[in-house]
């Protein structure tokens, strides 16, 4: 067992007004988990990349700490934030979405002490959890003993712009569905119908707030006339999350949603994160070029039924 926390540090909740705060201190706790890994391209980022990526992730981030049913919780040392645990609750499900803990601070008890907080209790049939592992020795341990399993890897995988349109070019005589971009209401309807059978819980907020900030790629069942595959697509290259009623489905409207940020952005490199059930869309982007940049791990503590034809969201506070 670690040392239990010592008597400096203070533990409180946490709201709006910390999010930057936290924000900071998660980019710091994520870069030394990313060298420590072996990552490439781990070198801590700069004041401009750190205010791009807040400009990014901040949506999302108010989107989750205004949620009913979630926790967030501070550990403060002398007034200094050093450690943080989130929790966002969709219906029947607590997802963490954060723990992170300054290396300056770490291995003292915090992280334990920050999910008791967020976690406490055991999990049930009726209220599930779930958490995507950063894949480090310390949070797979932890996590462990707080009733989640690893359930399915999930890999962040990138490519470089380049070499994706290179290869793509290449694949003359593949015939694609229709994609179709489809209007925000009926986007939120056909995520209601298709993402639950997949994940096992419903998120019917979380795709209402894409609706207002992502746009919604699909393919359609004409027969059935409902849609067979989903993928938002966000304004700074986020592709995901995707769904489909088959693994095979995922494919093109995972492929449109790459067409469109590789055209629209030219970004030097990009990426997608795969759930490593759906062997279907690893098959394809190993032969377009994509290798494994991050490999974590989904961890739930019921079974999640269809992440063969599901692709986790970005950026990875949600699956
Ligand atoms: C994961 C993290 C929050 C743990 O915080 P921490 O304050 O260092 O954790 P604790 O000191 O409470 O240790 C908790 C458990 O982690 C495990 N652990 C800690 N360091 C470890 C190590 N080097 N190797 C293996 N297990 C380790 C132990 O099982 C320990 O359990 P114990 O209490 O039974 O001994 C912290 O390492 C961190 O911020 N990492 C970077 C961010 C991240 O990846 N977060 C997870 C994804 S959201």
């Amino acid at each position: 067992m670690t040392a239990p926390p010592t008597a400096e540090l203070m533990f409180r909740e946490g709201g709006a007004p910390e999010l930057r705060a936290t924000f900071d201190v998660a980019q710091i706790a994520v870069g030394e988990t990313a060298r420590r890994m072996g990552v490439q391209g781990a070198e801590p980022a700069g004041a401009s990349e750190l205010e791009r990526e807040w400009d990014r992730q901040r949506g999302l981030l108010e989107f989750i700490v205004l949620q009913p049913g979630g926790r967030y919780w501070l550990c403060e040392d002398e007034g200094e934030i050093v450690g943080y645990g989130r929790v966002c609750r969709f219906g029947e499900m607590e997802e963490l979405t954060e723990l992170m803990v300054l290396p300056s601070h770490q291995g003292r008890g915090i992280g334990r002490a920050l999910l008791e907080r967020c976690w406490p209790g055991d999990p049930s049939p009726e209220m599930g959890r779930v958490v995507v592992a950063a894949g480090a020795p310390a949070d797979l341990s932890l996590y462990a003993g707080f009733g989640v399993m690893p359930t399915a890897g999930h890999w962040h995988l990138r490519v470089t712009t380049t070499l994706y349109q290179e290869r793509r070019a290449r694949e003359i005589d593949v015939a694609e569905p229709a994609v179709h971009a489809l209007e925000a209401l009926r986007a939120v309807k056909e995520w209601n119908r298709l993402e639950p059978p997949a994940i096992g819980h419903r998120r019917p907020r979380l795709h209402e707030f894409f609706s207002r900030t992502r746009t919604c790629l699909a393919t359609m069942d004409e027969e059935m006339g409902h849609a067979s595959a989903l993928c938002w697509v966000g304004a700074h290259c986020d592709i995901g999350p995707a769904v489909a009623a088959t693994p095979e489905e995922l494919v093109p409207v995972v492929l449109a949603a790459l067409d469109r940020v590789a055209r629209s952005r030219e970004p030097e490199t990009f990426g997608v994160f795969c759930a490593t059930d759906s062997w279907w869309v690893l098959r394809r982007l190993r032969g377009l070029g994509f290798q494994v940049h991050w490999p974590s791990w989904v961890m739930a503590s019921l079974p999640l039924p269809g992440l063969d034809r599901y692709l986790p969201t970005r950026p990875p506070h949600l699956l």
